[in-house]
């Protein structure tokens, strides 16, 4: 008879299995990275292990997938990715916002929002397979999925960055994005706010995404514009994934500036009426402030806007724009002029629309956290507390399944992430268990980056990388290809 012999036992747990079901009693056996069985209390009664980890009056959950972020370089030189672990996240993907560290060859300075990844000196991938290599040799705590950036594709082949693509220059992104695809790139992503990608034609979206579809891959987009002309933007983004058949996920979905507060029931329905006919989600981050790098568009004197760093005046840092215009005795915008680059955090979204997107069951929790900002938005280092925290218990806005849901299976599933994001016998065992009581995100503005209360254990691909509030110094992450479609499990997905 085979022996009944476990890497860990986890007994007492209240299992929240990620796929929004109603949580049970469970103990859960994990050998050799993956689930191996799930049982009613006492189940698990003839197995021996290694480890049992009593989770009595806890909540056992997938790892959480952080489906927005720009931990491209921080995960090779930062391998213990605290930001992510402390907040049990198991699994990050990188490249959003049209912005990846591969394939990148620089000719001088990364251009802006390349800038958020590192300097000059972070870029070192010129192909994707070499930063897959550079991942699993990091080998990080968290695993890393990941996009290819559209700016960083123009970066490659134009001379300037303030133009649509020529139909050569477009050939040679798509030949380095299907190197990519071939290599298990998750698909393709753009950030056309920023001046490096704002003059590209939506028709060169279109083109460049192409093939994504034979590969199973999606197209995620930081639209035109998240003012007042939104409707419009998600419009462009729906047309580049029914021109090239694939799946659109709106990033950081938020309706920001005063004069378009209180529209997200509009935009959500734009998302409604939309998914009757092609697959469009989104994702969001629990905060009604926003960051990046300092836009002097956005400095219109409406809102307020905090400076987070500055290259020539770090000093400055903490302050407000209208503060620091007033100590120069300028405007803000000659001030933002004088301060950049820089990175700012913008008051600019409204609490409703925050809590009306996050609660809607297309949106996925994703931080957008900057990892290499110095005075970062707190969201780095308490997005998937926070939700859990603040907004399912505190506020009641959605129940803790669906939390865990907006932050595992939906995510997996739409991502090609495949055997991830659920407890489920044969998936890896990316889990976390926390306490539903205590559970709380200790990040804030003035203090941002504080690990969160309540994350009892994580484990990555079945590894005990997370305990009592520190690392154990196991680092088990590695590089996830997008699935083979014949595994995925896209029912439901969108
Ligand atoms: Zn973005
Ligand atoms: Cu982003």
């Amino acid at each position: 008879m085979e022996s009944l012999k476990a890497d860990t036992l986890i007994v007492g747990a209240r299992v929240i299995d990620g796929t929004g079901a109603p949580a049970v009693e469970r103990d859960v056996a994990v050998r050799d990275g993956r689930i191996v069985a799930i049982e009613a209390p006492g189940g698990l009664a003839g197995w021996s292990a290694d480890q049992t980890f009593d989770a009595q009056g806890r909540v056992l959950a997938p790892g959480f997938i952080d489906v927005h972020t720009h931990d491209d370089t921080h995960v090779i030189r930062s391998p213990q990715m605290m930001p992510k672990i402390t907040q049990g996240v198991t699994t990050v993907i990188v490249g959003n916002c049209g912005i990846s560290a591969s394939p990148v060859t620089l000719k001088g300075d990364p251009p802006d929002p390349m800038n958020l990844l590192g300097d000059a000196a972070a870029f070192k991938y010129p192909t994707f397979a070499a930063y897959v290599d550079a991942v699993n040799e990091a080998r990080p705590t968290v695993n890393v999925g990941a996009l290819i950036g559209h700016t960083a594709l123009r970066n490659n082949h134009m001379d300037r960055l303030d133009r649509g693509a020529s139909p050569d220059e477009i050939a040679g992104m798509r030949a380095q994005l299907e190197e990519a695809l071939n290599n298990g790139a998750l698909g393709l992503s753009s950030g056309l706010a920023y001046g490096s990608a704002f003059n590209a034609p939506p028709e060169e979206l279109q083109a460049l995404a192409e093939p994504l579809a034979k590969a199973g891959a999606l197209y995620t987009t930081h639209m035109r514009t998240e003012f007042d002309a939104i409707l419009d933007a998600m419009d462009e983004a729906y047309r580049v994934g029914r021109h090239a058949r694939v799946p659109v996920v709106i990033s950081h979905l938020k309706c920001a500036g005063p004069s378009n507060w209180g529209r997200s029931t509009e935009v959500l329905k734009s998302i409604e009426a939309t998914r009757d006919g092609q697959p469009v989600g989104c994702d969001c981050y629990p905060y009604n402030r926003s960051s990046s790098t300092l836009d002097l568009k956005q400095v219109t004197g409406d809102i307020d806007i905090t400076i987070t760093w500055s290259t020539p005046h770090p000093e400055m840092a903490g302050k407000l724009i209208r503060e620091v215009a007033d100590e120069w005795k300028v405007t803000q915008q000659e001030a933002g002029k004088r301060l950049q680059p820089a990175g700012a955090v913008y008051h600019n979204m409204s609490e409703d629309d925050v809590r009306r997107i996050l609660s809607h069951p297309a949106t996925m929790v994703g931080s957008d956290g900057l990892p290499n900002d110095p005075l970062p938005h707190p969201r780095l280092w308490g997005a998937f507390p926070r939700v859990l925290g603040h907004y399912a218990r505190d506020t009641a806005l959605i129940p803790l399944e669906e939390a865990v849901r907006k932050m595992t299976s939906l995510s997996a599933r739409r991502f090609g992430l495949t055997e991830r994001g659920e407890v489920k016998v044969g998936y890896y065992a990316d889990l976390v268990v926390f306490d539903p009581e205590r559970v709380r995100d200790a990040a804030t503005f003035a203090e941002p980056q504080q690990a969160a209360d309540g994350i009892d254990a994580v484990w990555v691909n079945g590894v005990l990388t997370y305990r009592e509030q520190a690392v154990t110094g196991a680092r088990a992450g590695r590089f996830v290809a997008r699935g083979s479609a014949s595994k995925l499990d896209a029912q439901g997905a969108f």
